[in-house]
């Protein structure tokens, strides 16, 4: 049977320094998965080859029986794959809802895309994904006039208004307080379960990880260090996963 997203042996190297060395993964779809590890063990480099903004040094990804290599034309690979990060990739200066229509960018043209910023196009659509990340007032707010909580639900709206099937996030609220943190973690978990989407989600915290997600995929150095149901991580595990080359 073959697995909705298929990592083979993929490689990436910076220079001399090895972000990842030969990983072979299977996601199945609908699943959430956590991505685990201490800084520097790779998990950028994973999710942003998944999101095909980075091309692998070895190996290959197929997803959904197609190689993502292959999959060329933007707003196909936009239908497919969609990426949250924790800078949010918000243009400040625009309204809030012109940031939430940028999720339709690959789907028009640029001609519309353009006319766009002057007469908001799917206006409606808008408006509902801004009411679902409870933002309705902030319409026509200045983003950067938000905090970083509700910047971070601007980029949910996009989200939904893209509604990719696979949502990669990278540290999606490591930037945010700790309250604001989980409101929007649990936010995201909501959106993807009620799209039936695949979500894979780097996070710093483990209590997250294992509080909202199915399976944890620890990386380390570039390697898997454990791949487990989020049930079977213990404490034991995690120190193991988190301790220092000095005290080994
Ligand atoms: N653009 C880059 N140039 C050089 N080295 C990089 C670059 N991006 C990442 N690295 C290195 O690759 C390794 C993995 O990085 P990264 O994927 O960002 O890890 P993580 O997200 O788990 O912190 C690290 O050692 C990092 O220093
Ligand atoms: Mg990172």
């Amino acid at each position: 049977m073959s697995e909705f997203i298929d990592i083979k042996k993929i490689g990436k190297v910076y220079e001399r320094k090895i972000a990842l060395s030969s990983l072979s993964l299977s996601v199945k779809k609908g699943e959430f998965i956590a991505l685990i590890g201490p800084s520097g063990a790779g998990k950028t480099t994973l999710l942003n080859l998944l999101a095909a903004t980075l091309p692998p040094d070895q190996g290959e990804i197929t997803i959904d029986g197609q190689l993502l290599a292959e999959m060329t034309d933007q707003k196909k690979r936009a239908k497919k794959i969609g990426i949250i990060r924790q800078q949010f990739d918000l243009i400040g200066e625009l309204p809030v809802i012109h940031n939430v229509l940028a999720g339709k960018l690959s789907e028009w043209g640029i001609m519309k895309s353009l006319l766009s910023m002057f007469f908001p196009q799917d206006k409606q659509d808008a408006i509902l994904a801004l009411t679902r990340v409870g933002l309705r007032d902030k319409l026509y707010e200045r983003t950067s006039a938000l905090s970083g909580g509700e910047q971070q639900r601007v980029a949910l709206a996009r989200l939904l208004i893209q509604n990719p099937e696979i949502v990669l996030a990278d540290e999606p609220v490591a930037s945010l307080d700790p309250a604001r943190a989980e409101d929007i973690l649990a936010l995201l978990v909501k959106i993807a379960s009620e799209g039936n989407q695949t979500l894979i989600a780097s996070l710093h915290s483990v209590e997250y990880a294992k509080k909202y997600f199915d399976r944890l995929i620890a990386l380390k150095d570039g390697y898997l260090f454990f791949d487990l149901p989020a049930s079977s991580v213990t404490d034991a595990h995690i120190a193991s996963l988190y301790k220092l080359k000095e005290q080994a």
